[in-house]
């Protein structure tokens, strides 16, 4: 009987459960396997904190938002502070072999998906499956987590909308996305932003400040300004939205709020799209477990599930490309992105 292990690891995400679920439900009922819940990340794994997971354990859990198993950003080959153990990979390797593991199934963002390409080169069976609401993961076209944070972070601009026009105020919001745009450009389009600052695209502060008072100008009465947590904002790292909204304040002396959404992003219960998702990458993962096809992450391209090898993903960043179309069509709209 093969015993396989699941972690989650890295910040958390809705879908999480969804695909733990998928995994646990495959591989035991389809294949028999035997299946191992670590818990809280690469920590469980050094401390040989698991549980066995069974079909009762993986009931009810499809809807739920975070975690079962816990997760940490306790990365094994990064020297941590506070670190009481030397030779954590080392370890990690040798509890692997104690628990009888099989195979290993990490669930994670890119320092996930970097790990786990590292203990695949050290010989252990890793399938990786990509998941963070910052849809930032190399190799495959969306991870799960991203639709949900969208639907919230939507859903927020359009609540911003009615009190930005009842005050006729400029409204700043700050999404989340430290590396990449992906949250912003879509709840931004999706959600009417006047004005989207992403990190892949260098803004001006001069021309934010000229489209708001052109707009002022234009008689519109009120703009949404939408922001990624992760632009640039001068030479020290400051709060993205307080930092834009400050300056705009000075720059166009227009009535300016700033909302930060902040962590609701990553709660509650995921969206359809993204139980679906989450459910085909589990499903997937046991199936390749179940033919030996290891030191692969899963993803999807088009509607296809696929697998890439860990080594490609490494811990490779999916940016927005400018030149997707997508931001040339929210030009088109009237949205401002800032550039020269
Ligand atoms: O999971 C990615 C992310 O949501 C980033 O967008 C965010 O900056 C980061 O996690 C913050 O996570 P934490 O505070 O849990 O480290």
């Amino acid at each position: 009987k093969m015993k396989i292990g699941i972690l989650s690891a890295g910040g958390d995400c809705p879908g999480i459960n969804a695909t733990i679920r998928g995994i646990g439900k495959t591989a035991i009922v389809e294949y028999g396997m035997e299946v191992l819940g670590i818990a809280n990340g690469f920590a469980g794994l050094l401390e040989k904190d698991v549980i066995p997971l069974n079909e009762q354990l993986l009931s009810g859990i499809l809807t739920l938002g975070g975690t079962i198993l816990g997760t940490s950003r306790m990365k094994p080959f990064k020297h941590q502070e506070g670190d009481m153990v030397s030779d954590k990979p080392q370890l990690i390797m040798q509890n692997y072999k104690e628990l009888g593991l099989d195979a290993l199934v990490c669930i994670g963002g890119n320092g996930t998906q970097e790990t786990a390409s590292l203990l695949s080169k050290e010989g252990l069976n890793i399938i990786g499956i990509p998941k963070t609401i910052d849809n930032d993961v190399w190799g495959t076209d969306v991870t799960f987590g991203f639709d949900t944070a969208l639907h919230i972070a939507t859903e927020a601009i359009d609540r911003l909308h009615t009190t930005a026009n009842s005050h006729k105020r400029v409204m700043v919001i700050e999404v989340m996305g430290h590396h990449a745009g992906w949250i912003a450009l879509y709840s931004g389009i999706a959600g009417g932003g006047d004005v989207i600052l992403i990190p892949e695209i260098e803004y001006d502060m001069d021309v934010v400040a000229n489209c708001l008072l052109e707009r002022y100008r234009k008689k519109k009465p009120y703009s949404i300004v939408v922001v990624a947590e992760g632009i640039k904002t001068g030479k020290k790292k400051k709060n993205a939205g307080a930092y834009i909204a400050k300056k705009i304040r000075k720059m166009t002396g227009l009535e300016t709020r700033e909302t930060v959404l902040g962590y609701i992003q990553r709660g509650g219960s995921p969206t359809p799209a993204d139980r679906i998702l989450a459910t085909r990458y589990g499903a997937y993962a046991a199936r390749m477990i179940s033919e030996g096809d290891f030191g692969k992450m899963v993803g999807i391209r088009g509607n296809e599930i696929v697998s890439v090898p860990l080594e490609e993903v490494g811990g490779r960043l999916r940016l927005v490309n400018p030149d997707n179309g997508l931001v040339d069509k929210a030009r088109h709209m009237g949205v401002c992105f800032g550039e020269k």
